[in-house]
């Protein structure tokens, strides 16, 4: 893979970064920008070298037309104050508005363009109309640096067909969590534990299956946890169930036996008569959760199990709320789990949007995590070992183009 060096002298040049710029927001408010944070060293270096730097990204899961709801506009005035610079906003993706803004770049400005999903070719599963929106970007463009670490996964455009078009490079984010992964999937210093937790199983079993063969210990929490218990024969009243995996979960905790993978769940539940502030709640046994109750977090006995099993870690990859974290009365549980990576003497990585978001909604410095990931489902799909479209498009060789 080509690296940002490798483009040469930039100066002058328009490179078109794709950035993973998908943070919540709630109204017009930027609620978590680890992802702009993230992002911006990478659109400073293209700016200090003198290049034209026009960045590209993804916010939500529009229709593939402009609404106002997702507007990238927000995160553009977030992005000036992280570089400490001025940046322009593109009111559209590659109309009028976007050439005429790249047109009037100066060397070292930088503009972000609209969000790409208001136009249906970003996203579009048809190879004709995907490449028709990517010629578009890419004639905006002298390069490009793929930098958009969580939309790797995703064959749109801007991540997929973009980079077969331009000279290309990637980008330090990607770099980083790259090597960070490939740490996990090679070979980690032991024990090695991972925690998952979230709310659907059915996203977690493939890294489950994948993970089984490497990790020594499976710590698992959060929504998810009620299909294991399901799977053990417990009721689990009204909380989350993906009945339809029960099976599947049943499977990949004989194949753990099998492979000497301890599987750690929890043994009590903080059960809630719903997930409102003002709901009765009551820590119930984990085979005992009532008809009338919903899981909302791991119980207190549960937090003090799984701590101990994270810190005497010496790899440990986290991926997932272990409750409703966003509720003060259901974040005890991952709270518990974050204070035992940041007491894990080895590599703790925090995978995934949701608990990326928890840690730093709940307080903890970042800098007491070896690394939080920008990715989720990206972090994931590399842990199950599946290509990254986006990976593919950086690494596959068009060197000799431009
Ligand atoms: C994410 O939030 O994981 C990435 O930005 C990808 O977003 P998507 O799941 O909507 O493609």
């Amino acid at each position: 893979m080509k690296t940002i060096d490798d483009l040469g002298d930039l100066r002058g040049k328009r490179v078109l970064v794709r950035s993973d710029l998908n943070v919540p927001l709630d109204g017009g408010t930027i609620t978590d920008d680890g992802r702009i944070r993230a992002s911006a060293p990478t659109i400073s270096d293209l700016s200090d070298r003198g290049a034209r730097v026009i960045v590209c990204a993804h916010l939500g899961r529009p229709k593939g037309a402009p609404d106002p709801a997702y507007s990238l506009a927000p995160v553009a005035d977030r992005m000036a104050e992280v570089l400490g610079r001025p940046v322009q906003f593109a009111t559209d993706t590659v109309g009028d508005a976007a050439q005429a803004a790249v047109a009037a770049l100066g060397d070292g400005d930088v503009v972000v363009l609209e969000n790409l999903r208001f136009d249906p070719g970003e996203t579009s599963k048809d190879d004709a109309e995907r490449s028709a929106f990517a010629d578009r970007l890419a004639a905006l463009a002298d390069a490009y640096v793929g930098d958009g670490f969580g939309a790797l996964h995703r064959k749109h455009a801007s991540v997929y067909d973009v980079p077969a078009r331009l000279p290309h490079a990637v980008g330090g984010l990607v770099r980083k969590e790259i090597e960070v992964l490939e740490r996990l999937t090679g070979d980690p210093d032991r024990p090695y534990v991972v925690v998952l937790g979230g709310s659907k199983v059915s996203d977690k079993l493939g890294v489950i299956d994948n993970l089984l063969g490497r990790v020594d210990r499976l710590v698992i929490g959060g929504g998810m946890v009620f299909t294991f218990l399901k799977a053990q024969g417990h009721e689990v009243g009204k909380s989350l169930l993906e009945q339809d995996q029960v099976d599947a979960v049943r499977s990949s905790v004989e194949q753990a036996a099998a492979k000497g993978v301890e599987i750690v769940l929890p043994v009590d539940i903080v059960a809630a008569t719903s997930l409102d502030a003002d709901a009765d709640i009551d820590v119930v046994a984990a085979d005992a959760i009532p008809a009338d109750r919903i899981g909302a977090d791991i119980g207190p006995r549960s937090a003090e199990l799984f701590a101990g099993k994270i810190r005497d870690a010496r790899t440990v990859f986290w991926n997932g709320p272990m409750g409703v974290f966003e509720q003060e009365a259901f974040a005890d549980g991952t709270r518990a789990v974050a204070e035992a990576l940041t007491e894990v003497d080895g590599l703790t990585v925090v995978g995934g949007g949701d608990s990326a978001a928890a840690v730093r909604q709940l307080g903890f410095a970042e800098d007491r995590f070896g690394h939080i990931s920008t990715g989720g489902g990206a972090s994931l799909e590399f842990l199950e070992g599946k290509t990254l479209p986006g990976l593919t498009a950086l690494t596959d060789s068009t060197d000799t183009k431009g």
